[in-house]
């Protein structure tokens, strides 16, 4: 019944639906206009696309505007805001999942994927507001939670009632008279056990994340058509893309082996190797994704540099890009629950990473960037520097990282303001799963919750939720009612009010990074060479792009540094820098950006 409704709405709907769609196609995806790649610039680059020239900036919805009191951000109060997106220059907004949820995970355990979360809305809410930002040539992109879904969708609860219900096979079951089936990890679970018992069938179900979100069986050929058939779903509403959620996760090996020896601890490598994912991505690619014009950007958890080009290269017809966690997982100590190493961390190291990324893309395939997310603390806080004298200037340096380099930025909600971390001081005030089962995890083997506590202050997830800071009312004018997860304190200050008014603010600094970017092939398909490499304090490199070459110098430290290029500045151009007077010659004030035409 389900379905024949779904079926007749989306017929009905298409007459009308394609029509506005290819208006809007027409205005956004004008012709490409080819390119001329020079050098070793990205052969792939040759294939000019407007996913490869957007810049994508990522929306937490529960935490971004709240338009009825409840404390919680909705669809309403993102639609309230749409003139504010369009004005920072950004092409495509990425939504965390909108879907029916419970909130074990805040919508990454969904229980309907074509309903919206009750919290966020209705569909009519959904359907103005992917309308608004059509209006205003801005695209939508939304999360694809496929790996899993809540143990509260209607597919589990059928699959969990009987050892024969037809929905059986849509989960991953292990019969308890096998007795208990081969380690496997989860990352929520308190006791880090991704097996969970059932007691109604007698039988294990797996759960790589909380135990309310069960892993969904891709073997299962009806599985798999169900979800290329909502993908399609979204795709005729006229959504543009989807960020995939631990999509190499997808393929097991479903005999459940005792893990091999050499993934010992390294779970995500493990579990993002699956013998069928590119099988499975191809199939996706051919029943949804090659029918419409649309980007895809898959979570690559536990994908490393020598295969990451299998999930992107489009010859192979799988996904347009992928994130690393390479980047981000810098710095931390070896087997903790995200505790940074005192030392801090190498930026020889961090410049050796982001450079390898590059040359993976080199010839084929795109790259992606990105230094905050709904997972990460704020950028400005893990690495750049949150003291008040420093905040703003590393803000920006680190923005300006992120929009010269040759792969598409990935922006964080609230880091165009330079928000920063709250660094919560007590367990209770934190609402992500993460750091409360964390927490009792470290509990539990009686370890040291100070240590802990004092590591989630700079690495927790819940400092990258923090509610958006609007203006200086109160709740920073986020909510008129109490907020799910508290507002920085800085909020009188660093908002969107006060920023907008000031010619050198983080904002106004944002919005000409991004024009320069979007004004420039050659920050975009630019060929990127690592200059001063060994140099501990800065960060140089050039573009370089049909006889235009673009050197950019970011000084990483709170100190005044040297570049050492090798390239006399005298008569180079400055085109953007975070300092009202940029310095001589290579010389860096403390985290100085400048980006310069030679
Ligand atoms: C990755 C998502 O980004 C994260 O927020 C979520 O908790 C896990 N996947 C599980 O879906």
């Amino acid at each position: 019944m389900r379905k024949l409704l779904i079926a007749l709405a989306t017929l009905g709907g298409l007459l009308c639906v394609a029509a506005c769609r290819e208006e809007n196609r027409k205005a956004m995806n004008e012709p490409a206009k080819p390119v001329a790649v020079g050098g070793e610039a990205n052969a792939d680059g040759n294939a000019r696309k407007w996913w490869k020239e957007a810049v994508v900036y990522q929306i937490y919805p529960r935490s971004f505007k709240d338009s009825n009191g409840d404390g919680i951000g909705d669809l309403k109060g993102i639609t309230s805001k749409l003139d504010y997106l369009k004005s920072l220059g950004i092409d495509i907004i990425w939504l965390n999942p909108v879907f029916s949820s419970p909130n074990d995970d805040n919508g990454y355990d969904i229980s309907d994927y074509q309903g919206i979360m009750k919290e966020f809305g209705t569909m009519q809410d959904f359907d103005e507001l992917l309308k608004g930002m059509h209006d205003r040539n801005l695209k939508l992109v939304m999360d694809l939670v496929v790996n899993h879904s809540s143990d509260e969708h209607e597919w589990f609860k059928q699959s969990r009632s009987s050892r024969d219900n037809p929905y059986r096979d849509y989960y991953h079951w292990w019969p308890a008279e096998k007795g208990k089936p081969a380690a496997r990890r989860s990352f929520f679970d308190v006791n880090g056990d991704a097996w969970k018992l059932d007691e109604k069938t007698n039988s294990y179900y797996l759960h790589y994340f909380s135990q309310k979100q069960p892993d969904l069986n891709w073997e299962n050929p009806k599985l798999r058509e169900e979800i290329y058939a909502m993908m399609r779903f979204w795709f005729d509403k006229g959504v543009d893309g989807f960020r995939m959620d631990v999509i190499p996760f997808i393929s097991k090996d479903t005999t459940f082996p005792e893990m091999p020896a050499k993934y010992n601890g390294d779970w995500g490598r493990f579990y993002g190797n699956g013998p069928h994912v590119h099988q499975y991505l191809q199939e996706m690619n051919k029943e949804a994704l090659s029918k419409y014009d649309v980007m895809t950007v898959a979570e690559g958890a536990g994908v490393t540099t020598e295969d990451a080009l299998d999930y992107v290269d489009a010859d192979r017809h799988e996904l347009n890009m992928l994130y690393h966690f390479e980047g981000v997982s810098l710095g931390y100590l070896p087997d903790s629950l995200k505790i940074l190493d005192p030392k801090g961390y190498s930026l020889v190291e961090f410049k050796n990473i982001y450079s390898k990324w590059d040359g993976v893309f080199a010839n084929k395939g795109w790259g992606t960037i990105y230094l905050g997310n709904h997972d990460q603390p704020r950028m400005v806080t893990r690495w750049g520097n949150d003291a008040p004298q420093w905040r703003e200037l590393s803000s920006k340096m680190l923005t300006t990282f992120l929009f010269t380099m040759r792969a598409v930025p990935y922006y964080y909600a609230g880091d165009e303001l330079g928000m920063n971390n709250i660094k919560f001081d007590r367990i209770e005030d934190y609402r992500d799963i993460e750091s409360l089962n964390w927490y009792q995890q470290t509990k539990n083997k009686g370890g040291d919750l100070q240590q802990f506590l004092a590591a989630q202050k700079i690495t927790g997830r819940d400092n990258g939720r923090t509610p958006f800071q609007w203006d200086a009312t109160t709740n920073a004018g986020f909510t008129t009612g109490t907020p799910w997860l508290k507002v920085n304190p800085n909020y009188m200050t660093v908002n969107v009010a006060a920023e907008d008014n000031d010619a050198n603010s983080c904002l106004n600094y944002f919005r000409r990074v991004v024009k320069l970017r979007k004004d420039n092939p050659v920050l975009i398909y630019g060929k990127y060479t690592l200059l001063d490499k060994d140099n501990p304090n800065v960060y140089a490199y050039t573009r370089e792009l049909d006889g235009r070459k673009i050197l950019v110098l970011l000084n990483f430290k709170d100190k005044p540094v040297s570049a050492n290029t090798g390239i006399d500045l005298t008569e180079a151009k400055l085109l953007l820098g975070n300092y009202l007077t940029a310095s001589p010659n290579g010389q860096l004030q403390p985290y100085e950006a400048a980006i310069y035409e030679l």
